[in-house]
């Protein structure tokens, strides 16, 4: 799928469909001056009320003697209500339509609204059908599947193909992160997340990988690290993939992603129906490793370098026990009251690590790290963590522009008794189950060395939906990617 541009209606090329989005109420007065040659096969359905914009409505009527062969009427609510977000889900739901459907060119009309310019307008509508474009059918027998088989989307009133073309570079590494996370545990295990790295690295002139293997992680003494993967027959990884797109600054953003490949909970054994989605544990690490592909592919103008601790959270004779002691290469004990609370451990471990490699000038980690965010949050915001209001402000901001949304959570020094271990410096798991997805991340922050600037994203509640939402298809949504890179963007 491509897109393509056309800066006035009487220039759009012959299709399959023309879709034509309508503010609620809004009659005529607009679309009359975009497509001016279907006002005969617009006007009518107006008049009769049959078709009135209300939010995500869809309406198929077919035309004759004209560019297209049909005209999808689309729904965009209350102009005063609608957002960048209401466009993305608005053009998602025309996309739905055109599912399974043998449309390869397709004409969209831009909405025309003072609200945004328009090159926001074009990157909402572009970013609703691409998002929306995304299946994982790879387990589908042909019959089955439920294909998109466009092949041109035309944006017509767009200025050019510039902004959907960032769009779809952004996307690549939105969906690079999917298919990891959808993929089955054993095909992607730290090993998989390594080669793909290292293919980063090959595929982009500015990207760099260094991998750690077992041996070389004992050899660092990362002892948390290593306690989560003692279970496992698969090695664990630490992936590093640097991306030089400042290369005269010194200025590095440190993204580390949770990159536990499957999460039994260990010796706490998670119970059926917890257990299910636990291939989406390495969120974190997918998300990533997306965002150096996204950066690569739109040559943005930043350093990033993405730390992912990978290993599977597995049950053995040798796994680590509830009860143990471990040493974190910083330094810092900690006892183990809970094997499940196993993320905080590896992200530990690699926080510190990162920091002393690397040098960052603000941290971001990204996490599926608690079932309690689930419950605060849902599937609608992040939980976010920080020690900086700025970059607090700044991730709040990308949130609102991306829809990918977060939630300012605190880290009142007050949680740290519940983390206070008898016999080591910190316990892994609260002492109480209260405040679950505060205390992983006052875990978290006792591993920030200096103050550097440090934001965590929970996302255990948005990288991985159970039904379709919005523009997500199927399950893995890429949750941070979009995220970041407009964080970054904004710096
Ligand atoms: N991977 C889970 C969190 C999770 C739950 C992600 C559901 C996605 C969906 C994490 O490792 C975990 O199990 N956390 C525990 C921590 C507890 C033992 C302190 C939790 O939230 O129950
Ligand atoms: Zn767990
Ligand atoms: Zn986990």
């Amino acid at each position: 799928m491509k897109f393509s541009a056309v800066s006035t209606a009487t220039k759009r090329p012959k299709a399959d469909l023309v879709i034509v989005p309508f503010f609620k109420g809004k009659k005529e007065a607009t679309l009359a001056a975009t497509v001016a040659d279907l006002k005969g096969d617009i006007q009518p359905i107006l008049k009769a009320g049959d078709f009135t914009g209300k939010l995500e409505a869809t309406m198929l009527t077919y035309l004759s003697g004209k560019k297209e062969k049909r005209l999808l009427f689309l729904g965009l609510g209350d102009e005063k209500k609608a957002t960048l977000e209401t466009l993305r889900r608005c053009f998602a739901a025309a996309m739905k339509r055109c599912q399974d459907k043998k449309w390869p060119q397709i004409n969209v009309v831009l909405p025309e609204s003072k609200k945004w310019p328009l090159d926001e307008t074009t990157r909402a509508v572009a970013e609703g059908m691409s998002l929306s474009s995304y299946v994982f059918e790879e387990w589908k027998s042909k019959e089955n599947q439920k294909l998109f088989h466009i092949k041109t989307l035309t944006l017509v009133g767009a200025k050019d193909t510039k902004v959907a073309q960032k769009v779809m570079d952004i996307l690549s590494g939105v969906n690079f992160a999917r298919d990891l996370i959808n993929r089955n545990a054993l095909d992607i295990t730290p090993q998989t997340l390594a080669t793909e790295a290292r293919r980063l690295a090959r595929q982009h002139a500015d990207v760099t990988t260094h991998i750690l293997d077992k041996e070389q992680i004992e050899k660092e003494k990362m002892g948390l690290f290593l306690a989560v993967a003692s279970g496992s027959r698969i090695d664990p990884a630490l992936i590093m993939v640097e991306y030089r797109g400042a290369p005269r600054s010194d200025d590095v953003t440190m993204v580390v992603g949770k990159g536990i490949t499957f999460d039994t909970g260990g010796l706490n054994l998670k119970p059926t129906n917890s257990i299910e989605e636990q291939r989406s544990d390495m969120s974190g690490g997918a998300a990533a490793l997306g965002i150096i592909q996204a950066a690569a592919a739109t040559k943005l103008k930043a350093n990033i370098v993405a730390v992912v601790p990978a290993t599977e959270n597995a049950i053995d004779s040798r796994s680590y026990k509830p009860g143990d002691i471990y040493r974190s290469y910083l330094g810092k004990t900690v006892e183990i009251t809970n094997t499940d609370a196993e993320g905080r451990l590896v992200l530990a471990d690699a926080l510190a690590y990162g920091q002393k490699r690397f040098k960052p000038t603000r941290i971001i980690d990204m996490a599926t790290l608690t079932g309690a965010v689930i419950i605060a949050l849902g599937s609608v915001r992040a939980a976010l963590y920080s020690n900086n209001e700025k970059l607090a402000k700044l991730c709040e901001h990308a949130g609102e522009l991306t829809g990918e949304r977060v939630w300012r959570m605190p880290l009142d020094e007050d949680y740290m008794s519940l983390m206070k271990s008898d016999i080591a410096d910190l316990r892994n798991s609260g002492k109480k189950r209260a405040a679950g997805s505060v205390t992983a991340a006052i875990f978290l922050q006792e591993f920030i060395q200096n103050k550097t600037p440090w934001i965590h994203l929970d996302i255990a509640g948005t990288a991985f939906l159970d039904s379709p939402e919005h523009y997500h298809l199927t399950q893995a949504t890429g949750a941070g990617v979009r995220l970041v890179i407009t964080l970054i963007e904004n710096l």
